[in-house]
């Protein structure tokens, strides 16, 4: 047998690793043909200068990945029944024979970094946490039963902080859920993800609220719903707009979204009534429900549904942290068990380590505690941003709201996007009513949250916008 000049060209990086990858590339490309046998290890090892040990071990390896085969007593060979060739490359730049669906659209999803003052409206303040507390929980119930905690769990969320949740909503929302039908999610935008796949088909009409919230209409989206567009104002969600063929409503009645209008008692027993009638889906988002300034916060409509229409979705991302992507439904026993079907193909289960210490904190009053103390705090800086604009903006008229953590400013006249695109470059972010309308049109509102900062900061923050708003074009009626 012919004695084969075969010598691998061996590129960088550890050198048992690249030469396993050296003769599977040449395989690959034809420079070795199937059933062409290989150097011996020790002839290899000198021609590449490497330790035959080394050699020995990348054929081994090779031989039981099925490139190569050995025969007794002749040597080691490339495998006979190699589809020897180059793989095919992709003739236009490469990627998949078929359209990928273009997916959700991409609004913004996080406030842009490095800005100095971020007034988001959904965000509270994480430097008011109790971060010691909630450690002590961590440890407390990984020393405890961690073990189990960490194994695969029950897919609707931990008996123990659905017991917990139970009580709570009862407490603060007069909702008191059955066994059976309460569903602990990863946030509310699983929870508005689960109750879309359970209701939607394609081609469903779905009412909104426009201006509204869109990482919850994207969720409709994706099961292939329309959306109907139903006017905001003072009250709330135009209900009495709501057309008669839709599925279901998806509303913010407490604090509107974004404009934090409150829905009143009138429209809140239309819609009800309504939807008993047309037995319509209602999804409602009690997202901010704690933090309601001028008197107790009202009940949800969940707390009124006699008909059994009403999905209510909750989180705890602006009572305490969104990181902990902690939220849940409310609902029929039969609808939080199709709501558990559909969650086990998706994520299978929640953090049961998270679950069982923010039940902790639930039980042991440090959530309440950590409630009333932020909401002291938040109606502070209300009051405070409320002023400051008042004192420095002019042009800016603050609509009266009841709640929630932003204020809803009217702009008329002003190039509000313009206006914001100025303050983000001088390190002051706040969202615009472009954000939250379904094609992104402009209307001249701007939310800005006060939530996340100090009154120091805020004053430093309006005396930015202020400038900025000086500085903008006089002729401002470009709206
Ligand atoms: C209207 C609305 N719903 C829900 C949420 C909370 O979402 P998640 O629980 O997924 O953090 C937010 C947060 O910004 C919101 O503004």
């Amino acid at each position: 047998m012919a004695r084969s000049a075969y010598c691998p060209e061996v590129g960088p990086g550890p050198v048992g690793r690249a030469l396993g990858a050296a003769i599977v590339a040449d395989v690959q490309r034809g420079r070795l043909t199937a059933g062409e046998r290989l150097p011996g290890s020790r002839t290899l090892a000198t021609r590449l200068s490497i330790a035959r040990g080394t050699v020995t071990s990348v054929l081994e390896t090779l031989v039981a990945e099925g490139w190569l085969e050995r025969r007794a007593s002749q040597g080691t060979f490339v495998c006979g029944s190699l589809p020897i060739g180059p793989l095919p490359a992709a003739e236009h730049g490469g990627g998949l024979g078929f359209a990928l669906h273009p997916g959700p659209e991409s609004r913004r999803l996080h406030t842009p970094r490095d800005v100095r003052f971020a007034l988001v409206g959904g965000k509270p303040d994480l430097r008011l946490l109790p971060l010691a507390d909630l450690a002590r929980a961590y440890g407390r119930v990984l020393r405890g039963r961690g073990r189990r905690l960490v194994d695969y769990g029950p897919p609707g969320g931990t008996d123990r902080l659905k017991r917990s949740l139970a009580n709570w909503l009862a407490d603060t929302r007069g909702i008191r859920p059955v066994v059976g039908g309460i569903l602990v999610t990863r946030g509310s935008q699983q929870a508005l993800y689960l109750c879309a796949r359970a209701v939607l088909r394609p081609g469903d009409r779905v009412a909104v609220e426009a201006l509204g919230y869109p990482p919850a209409w994207e969720a409709m989206r994706s099961m292939g719903a329309e959306l109907v567009p139903i006017a905001v104002d003072d009250d709330g969600m135009a209900v009495e707009s709501i057309p008669d063929d839709v599925r279901a409503v998806y509303l913010t009645p407490h604090h509107q979204y974004p404009t934090g209008a409150s829905l009143s008692a009138e429209r809140r027993l239309r819609l009800l009534t309504w939807a008993a009638k047309n037995r319509v889906a209602i999804f409602e988002d009690d997202y901010d429900h704690e933090y309601h300034y001028d008197g107790p916060p009202r009940l949800p409509l969940a707390a009124h549904d006699k008909a059994g229409v009403v999905v209510s979705l909750g989180t705890l991302s602006k009572a305490f942290a969104p990181g902990l992507r902690l939220g849940w439904v409310v609902a029929s026993p039969e609808f939080i068990a199709l709501l558990v079907r559909w969650r086990t193909v998706m994520d299978r289960q929640g953090d049961q380590v998270v679950e069982h210490a923010v039940a902790e904190l639930l039980d042991d009053g440090t959530l309440a505690r950590h409630l009333r103390r932020t909401l002291q705090t938040y109606r502070e800086r209300r009051d405070v941003l409320m002023a400051l604009v008042a004192a420095k903006l002019p042009g800016l008229t603050v609509l009266p709201r009841p709640g929630g953590l932003a204020l809803w400013c009217a702009a008329e006249g002003t190039d509000v996007d313009a206006w914001a695109e100025r303050c983000l470059a001088a390190g002051v972010y706040f969202e615009t009513a472009s954000s939250y309308t379904l094609d992104r049109s402009a209307q001249p509102f701007v939310r800005l949250g006060f939530a996340g900062h100090t009154p120091a900061e805020l004053t430093e923050a309006v005396g930015i916008l202020a400038d900025c708003y000086e500085a903008l074009p006089t002729n401002r009626n470009n709206v």
